[in-house]
């Protein structure tokens, strides 16, 4: 059996997130200005998703600009919404092979006005792909259960469930993530995912995320499959 029948013969991932940490370190490493490192990161990134469809992964949740990013340098702040704009439009030019359903964790509302229809534009044309890419976008955890709630209470909401509040946030309708990569050295989980990431399995990496690729994620994934799960029971 190949390697890749072999992982997908076990229980299957349904759902996968990454925290991509340690562009800037990448790029200063190298001498580089951090925005390369970030360049590099979306390599990583597209490296990684490719990964995860042969895999036979279907939803991919990655943490790409979070709450609190906006207190970096305007430059750079600016370079990684660039490079969002520009993995959009090759989105929309070629989304037949792209074949993702793409949706968008976070308030949309800081974003300029051109940039949030095409954000809301792909939302909808792509909503008919059975794999989904949720991209943590002006997103964080607290900020997601905080919008959740106001959602809920806006529809009359007094009391609610689990379920009610899983279903009211950006995620809504996803399985949980089964398991969270961080790459970067870091262990700790940074306000991403914070309800759904209630059973995932954690996976902590010192190689920083533009060095991350198609073995480093199988190595994350035979670790995965070698813990076991027990939700709370024995
Ligand atoms: C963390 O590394 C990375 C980010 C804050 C940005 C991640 C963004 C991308 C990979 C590009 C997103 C675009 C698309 C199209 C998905 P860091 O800058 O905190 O690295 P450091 O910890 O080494 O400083």
């Amino acid at each position: 059996m190949t390697k890749a029948a072999e992982i997908k013969e076990r229980k299957p991932i349904r759902h996968i997130a990454f925290i991509m940490d340690g562009n800037g370190r990448w790029a200063k490493k190298r001498g580089l200005p951090r925005e390369q490192g970030h360049q590099f990161g979306v390599k990583a990134f597209r490296r990684v998703l490719e990964h995860c469809r042969e895999r036979g992964i279907p939803v991919v949740t990655v943490y790409a600009f979070s709450t609190e990013n906006w207190k970096r340098p305007e430059k750079e702040v600016r370079s990684i919404i660039r490079l969002m704009d520009r993995y959009l439009s090759d989105f929309e030019k070629n989304m037949e092979s792209y074949a993702l359903r793409l949706r968008f964790m976070g308030d949309k509302t800081p974003f300029d006005e051109k940039m949030r229809q095409k954000m809301e534009k792909l939302e909808k044309d792509s909503v008919h792909y059975k794999r989904i890419l949720n991209i943590g976008f002006n997103y964080g955890g607290r900020d997601e259960i905080v919008h959740a709630c106001n959602a809920l209470i806006a529809q009359g909401a007094v009391q609610v469930t689990e379920q009610e509040l899983s279903d009211a946030l950006y995620t809504a309708g996803c399985p949980d993530p089964d398991l969270i990569i961080r790459t970067g050295g870091d262990l700790r989980i940074s306000n991403f995912l914070l309800w759904q990431a209630a059973y995932a399995e954690l996976y902590f990496t010192d190689v920083l995320w533009p060095d991350f690729g198609p073995a480093e994620l199988d190595a994350a994934l035979e670790e995965f499959y070698t813990r076991q799960r027990r939700y709370g029971g024995v």
